[in-house]
């Protein structure tokens, strides 16, 4: 018998995060990857003492209320922590933590990458070449949205939209946001702070979502706001689905109100959103923005120290609940 507290790794983790997690802790790890069901991960947590999730796991007021005393914390292997009721872990003394800083480099390459695509229409370019179909060229053809010196309106100046806001200044972007608060003149980088969404929406004609899904932000983008935008407007999120009215984003490219969206979470995942399928002018990835190896290793280790941080009786550095 080990006398390490027991951990339950819900995903299989980059090989260096397990192979740290197994030397420190008497570890369970779900190797098969696969999702569990809320009654298999009930089951799961009922003899451990702490837990690594993902986003994948949701540890609703539901699931929390039976969650057994033994369990002291819960280390997500993510930054937002949507998944988790925060209220119902802090009423019963548990605690939770999350990966901030270092996925922000890697989500912000994928925001660049969604961007750039959705404006020089990537996927339609790639499709047509993997089925053999481009026939011709003319001088109109594929002709897309110059990104260089164009205004990148950014929702949520945290971490994440502040690595964005670099990535895009290489491309004279002129960068404005909207926080809950502005940030110091070093922090903004001459970014233009604006107090309301409405007002970046009103000069954006590049748009990045990186704000939290909370009540309030769920179903930030809607048609009321997307209306605001500049015509032939560009969207892309990498934050979450919850975060954009999907019906709405989709009436939006089909009268060509907004050029194009670059979309990298969906309001169900996995699977997307089927309807965007149909639209030549959505790029999209199926929610990779932190999976670099670099990364993962990042949020393994970042995870893992929050709970060596908690059973050597110090506050975890990531503590949200
Ligand atoms: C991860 C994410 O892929 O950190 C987050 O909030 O959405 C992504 O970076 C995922 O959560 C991994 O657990």
């Amino acid at each position: 018998m080990s006398d390490k507290p027991v951990l339950l790794i819900t995903r299989k983790l980059s090989a260096r995060t397990l192979e740290r997690a197994a030397r420190d802790y008497d570890v369970r790890i779900n190797l098969e990857d696969q999702v569990y069901t809320p009654a298999e991960l009930l089951a799961k947590c009922q003899d451990v003492d702490a837990v690594l999730p993902c986003h994948s796991e949701h540890f609703s007021a539901d699931m929390v209320a039976q969650l057994p005393d033994r369990l002291k914390i819960i280390a997500n292997h993510s930054v937002g922590v949507d998944h988790c009721d925060l209220k119902a872990c802090k009423d019963r003394g548990i605690i939770v933590t999350n990966t901030p800083d270092v996925l922000s480099d890697a989500t912000a390459e994928i925001a660049i990458l969604l961007l750039l695509g959705a404006a020089r229409r990537a996927s339609e370019g790639d499709r047509m070449m993997r089925n053999s179909e481009w026939k011709h060229w003319s001088p109109s053809f594929m002709v897309g949205s110059h990104v260089t010196g164009k205004t990148l309106g950014i929702i949520g100046m945290g971490r994440v939209g502040q690595a964005m806001a670099r990535c895009a200044r290489g491309f004279n972007m002129d960068i404005h946001y909207y926080n809950r608060s502005r940030l110091s003149a070093d922090k903004e980088m001459g970014a233009t702070y604006h107090d309301t969404i409405e007002s970046v929406l009103g000069i954006s004609n590049f748009l990045s979502l990186h704000c939290p899904a909370t009540p309030e932000t769920t179903g930030l983008l809607n048609s009321r706001r997307i209306g605001l935008m500049p015509d032939g407007a560009v969207v892309v999120n990498t934050a979450r689905g919850a975060l954009i009215d999907e019906p709405a984003l989709i009436a939006a490219l089909k009268s060509g109100k907004l050029a194009a969206a670059g979309l990298d979470v969906f309001a169900k995942e996995p699977g997307g959103n089927p309807a965007f399928a149909e639209l030549e002018n959505i790029f999209m990835l199926p929610h990779i923005g932190s999976a670099t190896f670099e990364t993962r290793d990042a949020m393994g280790f970042r995870a893992l120290d929050n709970i060596d941080a908690w059973f050597a009786g110090k506050q975890p550095g990531d503590r949200v609940a």
